[in-house]
């Protein structure tokens, strides 16, 4: 089992990474928190592969459980969920020292922890990721939320688990589309911050698929490491840790333009980033072979195209919503080598309707560079 520090002085917690771990958890859970009760919270489709396991490691512990299972995907993230949730809690008795366990993908992790930072101000929260994209991004760094009708992430804080549990043997029963999507958020990693990640990826892509536990677990714990490096740095996204969000300005515009029904976010995020590298070509802040290399990674996780009827205009309006705005100016994370990225809020208006619309009318196009 790998062990990966986030270092956050007095709120620091461990990572702990491995495959088929479920046997220590329960000694884990003894070491970190007191036991009392606890509040399980899954979803519809993870609850009933992996919340008896959980709930059984929770009761080793010494903790009484009370289990919350919520419906699957985004609409649960609501002020409407986190109610009920709270009733959960008061009726179970659950008090200061007792914890909210997240099992499930990023939902039930923004979900989950959006409870255990407010109910009673703030109660333990841990962290066991099912999917790829949480066990890469969305359960590292604290930022917790849930959805407002007029907004993703609208309502949420910065709240840090006690510890993140993160079994690979999971990913076996995740669908290989939702893999996919968790593996862009992995390329984004390379893509921007490291280049040994990204060479890695471009090595091992095949085996990364086939769910090769050598290659899995070296690059979910560097991607791991890498976002708690950041985190150190930067917890609130102050400054370096947007970085992270290469991809998301368009990718959130194309998520919000087709109402969060077309894309998943990792998806969004793979069109966000292919899009960035023609900006990046085209601002002159890369050549053609650097943006050649990123793109022939982006093209082996594969390009979504996008919904027929989209236009320019709605990616705009969309992208002018995000609350990731600075001020009035719309900023591009933008690659300028391989495992290197900038801030940018230069781009021109024109340069960007040009991006959007090769997309929308000829998408596979943007996944060559042709002089
Ligand atoms: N907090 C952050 O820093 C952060 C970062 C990125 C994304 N997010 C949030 O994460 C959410 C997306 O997360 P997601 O992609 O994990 O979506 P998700 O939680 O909806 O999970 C995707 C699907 O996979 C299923 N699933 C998860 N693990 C499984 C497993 N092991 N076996 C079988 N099925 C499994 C889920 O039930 C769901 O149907 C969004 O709400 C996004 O806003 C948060
Ligand atoms: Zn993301």
């Amino acid at each position: 089992m790998r062990i990966i520090e986030v270092p956050l002085g007095e709120r620091s917690y461990p990572i702990y990474i491995g495959h088929e771990i479920w046997s220590e958890l329960s000694t884990v859970l003894q070491q970190r928190l007191t036991p009392g009760k606890a509040l399980l919270i899954s979803d519809e489709h993870v609850f009933p592969l992996y919340g008896a396991k959980t709930a059984a490691a929770l009761k080793k512990a010494g903790f009484t459980v009370t289990s919350a299972v919520v419906p699957v995907g985004e609409s649960s993230k609501s002020v409407a969920q986190a109610e009920s949730l709270y009733t959960k809690a008061i009726k179970a008795g659950l008090n200061r020292t007792d914890p909210v366990v997240a099992l499930g993908g990023g939902v039930v992790g923004d979900l989950a922890g959006f409870i255990a930072a407010t109910y009673l101000r703030g109660v333990p929260f841990v962290q066991i990721p099912t999917s790829l994209l949480a066990q890469v991004d969305s359960s590292v760094g604290g930022k917790v939320a849930v959805n407002h009708q007029l907004g993703k992430n609208l309502i949420g804080t910065f709240y840090q688990p006690r510890l993140v549990w993160i079994d690979l043997s999971v990913l076996n029963t995740l669908p290989q589309h939702e893999f996919l999507a968790g593996a862009a958020e992995v390329v984004k990693y390379g893509a921007i911050l490291s280049k040994p990640l990204f060479q890695t990826l471009e090595n091992r892509w095949d085996d990364l698929l086939k769910k090769d536990l050598e290659v899995l677990s070296e690059v979910i714990a560097s991607c791991c490491t890498l976002k708690a490096q950041i985190v150190k740095q930067d917890e609130k996204e102050k400054g370096i840790r947007a970085l992270l969000n290469f991809g998301h300005t368009l990718g959130h515009a194309l998520e919000t333009a087709t109402d969060y029904t077309y894309y998943l976010h990792g998806e969004a995020v793979l069109a966000g980033m292919v899009l960035a590298v023609h900006l990046a070509v085209a601002a002159e802040l890369i050549d053609f072979k650097t943006a050649g290399r990123l793109l022939a990674l982006f093209k082996r996780v594969g390009l979504k195209k996008a919904p027929p009827g989209l236009t320019v205009e709605q990616v705009f309006t969309a992208m002018q919503q995000d609350k990731k705005r600075l001020v009035d100016k719309t900023v591009f994370i933008l690659p300028v080598e391989i495992g290197s990225g900038q801030s940018f809020t230069s781009l021109t208006h024109p340069l960007i309707t040009e991006v959007v619309r090769k997309y929308l009318q000829q998408a596979e196009a943007l996944l060559h560079m042709t002089t």
